[in-house]
């Protein structure tokens, strides 16, 4: 038997980091994909292939290799097999359009997608179930995980996603509006990032209070301007938004300068996608300046993705 599934990256337009605390955030699903193909074998193992990592790693019960990069796709996979009940071991291929470690959300499509592969072998889809698997192998990528990233990749479009209070899609409404999305090329490490915040929230809670309270009506404010399709209103949230990361510690110069170039280049807005301290900036622009900011950051940057939101969530692409 085999499966093949494939779920979408994710950029967060408002309201990382202060997600992690219970504060709303909005994310969009990007027209760029991974897609894993799942068969069944004869062995009681599940293989796992990443042609991107170019990892082959296969796990045997009793031989479980938990400092694997491959291990949460492991974990996902076998969730699905018992979800599932599929009494077969597992071959699982990787194929992504998404950048590794940049904060397109890459781990969880790969889950997203893995979990769907596996399940459709067996049993029809429920989002729901895809999503909260993808979920538990979020939790070994990074540390605490708000949960937004799995959630995207499973439903598209673009959606409210609060910790406590789940989603809210939202109704897109930016038809003169374009995403233009830079990579610093620097690495960085979601987890260690979401410590660092953890810990200046400790030492000045009374301040970043604050600085949460002001994210959050923020992102409602911004929820409308994606609604009524006012780019000019989001541009301009977007760059205060940034200006509430930077405070909270997690900005580096080559993300300054990306944005400031961006938006000297015609962006209406920039900032911060994900979790900073290296990774990608989102320049939100009006189509006629597209080419002009994708020009002016391709000098700065290491690569740039003219990007569009994508109303499709996760999906089954073929079985048999
Ligand atoms: O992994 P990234 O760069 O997409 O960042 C995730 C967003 C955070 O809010 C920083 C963490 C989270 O779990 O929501």
């Amino acid at each position: 038997m085999k499966a093949i599934a494939s779920a979408p990256g994710k950029v967060i337009l408002v309201g990382e980091h202060f997600v992690v605390e219970g504060v709303p955030a909005i994310a969009a699903a990007l027209n760029l994909r991974t897609r894993v193909t799942a068969f069944t074998i004869q062995e009681n193992i599940i293989r796992v292939y990443s042609k991107d990592l170019r990892l082959k790693e296969i796990f045997r019960e009793g031989h479980i290799k938990k400092d694997s990069p491959l291990y949460p796709i492991f974990v996902a996979a076998n969730l699905a097999r018992e979800h599932a009940g599929i009494d077969h071991g597992l071959e699982l291929n990787i194929e992504s359009e998404l950048p590794l470690s940049a904060g397109m959300g890459s781990s969880a499509a790969v889950s997203v997608a893995t979990a769907a592969a596996v399940i459709a072998l067996k049993k029809n889809l429920e989002k729901e179930v895809v999503s909260s698997i993808a979920y538990e192998a979020e939790k070994i990528v990074h540390k605490k995980p708000s949960g937004i990233d799995n959630t995207i990749s499973t439903y598209g479009g673009a959606i409210l996603y609060s910790k406590n209070k789940g989603f809210e899609k939202i109704e897109i409404n930016l038809k003169d509006a374009a995403l233009v999305l830079a990579d610093t090329g620097i690495p960085r490490n979601t987890g260690v990032m979401v410590e660092k915040v953890r810990k200046l929230k400790a030492r000045y809670g009374a301040i970043l209070d604050l600085i949460y309270a002001s994210a959050e009506a923020l992102v409602y404010e911004a929820s409308k301007a994606i609604e009524v399709g006012d780019v000019k209103a989001l541009g301009e949230l977007m760059n205060i938004n940034h200006g509430l990361l930077s405070a909270i510690g997690v900005s580096i110069g080559k993300l300054e300068e990306l944005i400031y170039t961006a938006r000297q280049a015609g962006a209406v807005g920039a900032k911060i996608t994900g979790a900073g301290g290296g990774g990608l900036i989102v320049a939100l622009c009006y189509k006629k300046d597209v080419e002009k900011v994708e020009n002016a950051l391709s000098r700065v940057a290491q690569r740039v993705y003219v990007t569009a939101i994508s109303k499709k969530g996760v999906a089954l692409e073929h079985k048999n």
